[in-house]
């Protein structure tokens, strides 16, 4: 089912104003990720999105059909929370059965239904067992197989990997990638973690602040921030911020005088900043003081002094000395500049915003 919103607001109080005007839309059969910071509204747009909330102002789609007023058994969404949830009296295959049960399907159609559900999620030979002799990874199955028992039109999940330890949460994530997938059901997955969102979605909505920030894909996200908190909240090694006024003149020859005005911020990728000049590539050369370096693995990290400033890159080919001076060759794609609003003004596909 595709979701829009169309000017949506909303406050809880009357007064603070949680979100801002959000306009999106949600197409159908893809994985969309919210990502944000905590507190910036993720859990409050999937409430309003079940129908368990309304929005204070604005209006809400499935398709072409007005939702707004609608309450949340008629939209016939599929939810998985944090928590689970699941009823810890009831069995495996219960567990996946009760909303069928609900929702009065016969014994034997449900038991089927449910049976296929359990190998969908891949619990089936743990169906006869109560959610406490489950793990958390094989909990989180069932919740996704009840979830899907009544044939959502949307699936929607609350950061559902949070208890999982770090392997598993991989694991999970990749499964619930698969079972989307196979099923085809529009899903719209809430989740405070970039690593999460980057790899599992089609889409991923960017909010700060009850702001949407950008709606795109993964690479058009890293490659193309719309704005300096975009480019800053996505990327590990996190993206090497400076101020305009850190540059002495570097910049003069390479960026157009009009846009070098505007500027306030620059922002400069870990692998943007290499020891090797590349040519085309290269957009403008800047001298630095080596601070630190390490070497492991396959990584090889530099921590630099410009002009005072600390710079990181990923992308040293030799062997460095502290103290040592050293040209960096700044590389056209991974180098923005954002004027005062944040707004990227330089760097990038200018054409994507
Ligand atoms: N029932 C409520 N009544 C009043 N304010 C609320 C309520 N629920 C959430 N808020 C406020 O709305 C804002 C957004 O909350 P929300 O739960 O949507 O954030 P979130 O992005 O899901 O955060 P987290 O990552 O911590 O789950 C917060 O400032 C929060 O304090
Ligand atoms: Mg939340």
């Amino acid at each position: 089912m595709e979701v829009t919103f169309k000017d949506v607001s909303l406050s809880y109080d009357g007064t603070r104003e949680i979100l801002h005007h959000l306009n999106f839309t949600i197409p159908e059969g893809t994985l969309v990720s919210i990502l944000g910071p905590s507190g910036c509204g993720k859990s409050t747009t999937l409430m309003m999105i079940s129908g368990l909330l309304a929005p204070t102002s604005g209006k809400i789609f499935f398709g072409d059909k007005d939702v707004t007023k609608q309450d949340a058994l008629a939209r016939k969404v599929g939810m998985v929370f944090q928590n689970y949830a699941l009823y810890p009296h009831l069995t495996v295959l219960e567990n996946i059965m009760f909303p069928l049960k609900m929702a009065k399907v016969k014994k034997p159609e449900r038991k089927k239904r449910a049976l296929e559900l359990a190998k969908l999620v891949h619990v089936e030979d743990q169906i006869n067992k109560k959610p406490g002799a489950l793990s958390g990874g094989q909990q989180q199955r069932v919740a996704i197989a009840r979830a899907l028992a009544k044939e959502p039109s949307l699936l929607l999940l609350d950061e559902p990997l949070s208890n999982l330890d770090a392997r598993l949460r991989i694991e999970m994530r990749e499964e619930i990638r698969r079972i989307q997938q196979e099923t085809g059901v529009t899903t719209i997955f809430v989740t405070h973690d970039q690593d999460e969102a980057l790899h599992i979605s089609d889409h991923i909505m960017v909010l700060n602040n009850g702001d949407m920030q950008q709606f795109s894909s993964a690479e058009t996200l890293y490659d193309n921030p719309s704005n300096l908190f975009v480019a800053k909240f996505i990327g590990e090694p996190v993206i090497n911020t400076l101020a305009i006024a850190d540059f002495q003149g570097e910049l003069d020859q390479h960026v157009p005088a009009d846009i070098l005005k505007q500027a306030v911020s620059v922002g400069i990728r870990p692998e943007a900043l290499q020891d090797h000049d590349s040519g085309d590539d290269t957009i403008a050369a800047i001298e630095t003081t080596v601070k630190e370096f390490e070497k492991y693995g396959r990584e090889k990290n530099a921590q630099l002094d410009f002009h005072g400033k600390k710079l990181l890159t990923t992308e040293i080919e030799n062997t460095l000395e502290k103290e040592q001076k050293l040209t960096l060759y700044l590389q056209k794609s991974g180098f923005y500049l954002f004027d005062q609003d944040g707004k990227r003004i330089f760097g990038g596909d200018q054409d994507v915003k």
